[in-house]
């Protein structure tokens, strides 16, 4: 039997040890700048801790939730607890145990979204919203359909050494014949046509269904359950004039609750 989505991150948490922010996680720590000891933030899929270790240190009230148990261990046991920074085990899905407005930053990031059906995804935004201040910002990544089909890319690696090269080029060659297999059922103009797909993808193994979407799509969503996105950052953090031609595998969104939130269900 296939394994669980929950099964493979316990499987792969080592995979989160590191606990430096990315550079668009730099962008978002900046943007709230000196207001960080007033907030109340919501960090959502917190894994092995790597952003509480930054974010738990400055905010007025921290909350990590996972949903795999694993994951609450090792952010418990690497960053420790305190009366304002706390871990829970608790699914995305469902943040029933908060009150509206609760919040005043949301953050799902490393893609932690990206692992759930496209209707799990669009309750985890109205979620979100709901558990948002109006106004409150919420920033996450999601993979990008704008690399859908997957290109062969090599790697810049010196033929001064063979056996390197080669090793390198064989596994650039080998990830994308198994990509090319693994998606081989998927038609690129009618996912392409609808905005999102659920693809094979190398994280975890090849063994995780992971939801890619385009920037366009994904705004849609972002409207549709209450929120304006301000910005969508590459992987180096710069803003994207026109994220449609991004070919980053990943983007981050960085949005703020609307002041009505206006929930659908698409
Ligand atoms: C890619 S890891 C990222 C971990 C951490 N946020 C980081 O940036 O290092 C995604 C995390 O989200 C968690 N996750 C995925 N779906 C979730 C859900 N529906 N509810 C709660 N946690 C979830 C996984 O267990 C995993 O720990």
């Amino acid at each position: 039997m296939a394994a669980t989505s929950e099964e493979l991150f316990a499987r792969d948490a080592h995979h989160y040890f590191q606990m430096d922010l990315t550079p668009p996680e730099r962008v978002f720590l900046d943007r709230i700048g000196t207001r960080w000891g007033s907030i109340d933030m919501l960090d959502l899929g917190v894994g092995a801790g790597r952003t509480a270790y930054t974010f738990g240190a400055i905010c007025r009230r921290y909350v990590g939730i996972d949903y795999v148990p694993r994951m609450i261990e090792l952010s418990r046991s690497r960053v420790g607890e305190s009366e304002r920074c706390r871990f829970e085990i608790g699914d995305a899905r469902d943040l029933s145990r908060f009150d509206d407005g609760e919040f005043d930053v949301v953050l799902f990031s490393f893609n932690g979204m990206d692992n759930i059906s496209h209707d799990d995804r669009m309750r985890v935004l109205r979620e979100v919203r709901r558990v948002l201040r109006a106004g409150g910002t919420f920033f996450f990544s999601s993979h990008s359909l704008n690399v859908f089909p997957f290109r062969l890319i090599w790697p810049e690696v010196s033929w001064r050494r063979p056996f390197k090269a080669l090793r390198w080029h064989g596994g650039a060659a080998r990830r994308w014949l198994r990509l090319r297999i693994g998606n081989r059922s998927v038609d690129a103009a009618s996912v392409h046509a609808r905005g999102w797909s659920l693809l094979v993808s190398d994280a975890h193994g090849y063994e995780m269904q992971i939801y890619h979407v385009t920037p366009a799509e994904q705004l849609r969503q972002l409207r549709h359950t209450g929120f304006a996105c301000d910005a969508i950052l590459d992987l180096r953090g710069r803003p994207l004039a026109d994220a449609g031609a991004s070919r980053d595998d990943w983007l981050h969104y960085l949005c703020h609750a609307d002041a009505i939130g206006h929930p659908t269900t698409q």
